[in-house]
């Protein structure tokens, strides 16, 4: 087989830059481990930053967002035993905000790929990329017994933190960042009104988390020990720890039901660099991973496919490879705002065990700025609600 790019994933980065190459008349073909349906189960983050939004839109995916998401003026800090603080992302930066999810947003790429006759092939086993460095590049896989070759001009490496493609790059010349964090998110699903504001909550018991997905889905979160089992959280445990750790008007508005997920999340900061290497091009999770405070994750995969898909299109039509050749700085530029941003709020919003009392009123005195200062408001607005391109 041959095709100009060829896209290592179907996660929302892989899909996503198959849907931009396309409406550009370039070809492409989507190589993917796992079955679709698998792809489509996995439930992830579901806030979109003001520039996902608008990407989505022009690129023809916004009907169903617009219609089924909710869109809203930032988010709330709830902090033990202070008033509660808003990160007024439309007052400091005129941008609203979107709770949509992940999930909602892969079956809309599946369905626009599908629609346009995209080549998705899953179930694709052993994928490898070859020959990166010598102008001719391909891409083998393995699809019930046969093994495939396809030939291409270009590799996108969209294959997440555990994908084949960041391992092909030599050692000598990937430099890793990382950072684990001491604890992890429970986070669980219910077809439950959701509380109306996202809502972070600060508590000394630990964090917790008010998210939403729709009108009947609510996605709820607690801190907990990095080694917990959900064994050990049936539903009324973790609601009755996630009530504590609200405070008592949100707590008593909250409406509780079984949970229909459940699963446990460690965080971690990651960053590689450089996001190429030859003809290979990482986007998204293949190349950073940062925790899911501030919910970044998606939104810097869609920023990445933003970067990668002008590089391509330039290179393909034109033969110019002037973005490809920047696309690694450029994109790791707005990767390290991102990287930083959760950081901070994960280091801000979370109880760490071994936290001495001086770091427990430098936090407190942290968030007491943010309340006190309109240019520390406007500051965290301004990157929560994403930085430009
Ligand atoms: N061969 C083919 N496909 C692979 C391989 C492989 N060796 N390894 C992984 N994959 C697939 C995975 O099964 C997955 O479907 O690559 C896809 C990567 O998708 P994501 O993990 O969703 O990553 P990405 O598209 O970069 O999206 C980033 O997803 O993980 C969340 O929080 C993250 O919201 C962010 C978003
Ligand atoms: C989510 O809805 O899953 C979510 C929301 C906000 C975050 C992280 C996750 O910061």
């Amino acid at each position: 087989m041959r095709t100009q790019v060829a896209i290592i994933g179907a996660g929302p980065a892989g899909l996503l830059l198959s849907h931009i190459l396309d409406r550009n008349g370039i070809d492409s073909i989507v190589l993917e481990r796992q079955t679709r349906a698998h792809v489509l189960e996995r439930i992830r983050a579901g806030v979109l930053e003001a520039g996902t939004i608008a990407l989505l839109r022009e690129v023809g995916l916004g009907e169903r967002m617009d219609r089924e998401g909710r869109l809203h003026d930032g988010s709330a800090i709830a902090w033990e035993d202070r008033p509660r603080f808003m990160i007024d992302t439309r007052k400091y930066t005129g941008k609203p905000m979107m709770a949509y999810g992940q999930t909602a947003i892969t079956e809309d790429l599946f369905a626009a790929r599908d629609a346009a006759g995209g080549k998705i092939i899953d179930e694709a086993a052993d994928v490898q990329p070859h020959e990166l460095t010598s102008g001719r590049p391909y891409v083998t896989y393995e699809k019930r017994g046969t093994r495939v070759r396809i030939d291409c001009d270009y590799v996108a490496g969209c294959d997440g933190y555990h994908g084949v493609s960041r391992t092909v790059i030599p050692a000598d010349l990937l430099k890793t960042y990382e950072k684990s964090y001491p604890f992890g998110w429970l986070g669980i699903m219910s077809q439950t009104p959701p509380y109306p504001d996202i809502c972070y909550c600060h508590h000394s018991r630990g964090f917790a988390l008010a998210s939403q997905r729709s009108p009947m889905l609510s996605r709820y979160y607690v801190q907990c020990d990095l080694h917990d089992k959900i064994e050990n959280w049936p539903d009324d445990r973790f609601w009755e720890e996630f009530l504590a750790r609200c405070p008592k008007d949100m707590a008593d508005s909250i409406v509780t039901g079984p949970s229909i997920e459940k699963s446990i999340a460690p965080l971690r900061s990651f960053v590689a660099e450089p996001m190429r290497y030859g003809a290979l091009f990482l986007a998204g999770d293949a190349a950073h991973i940062v925790p899911p405070t501030g919910a970044k994750g998606l939104n810097l995969a869609v920023s990445d496919v933003f970067y990668l898909s002008r590089a391509l299109i330039e290179a393909c039509r034109k033969g110019n490879t002037a973005y490809l050749d920047v696309y690694s700085d450029t994109a790791l530029r707005r990767v390290w705002g991102a990287a930083r941003m959760s950081w901070w709020l994960t280091m801000l919003l979370h109880r760490f065990p071994d936290d001495t009392p001086f770091e427990r009123k430098m936090r407190l005195n942290e968030f007491d700025y943010l309340h006190a200062s309109e240019r520390a408001a406007a500051s965290l607005a301004e990157q929560y609600v994403g930085l430009p391109y």
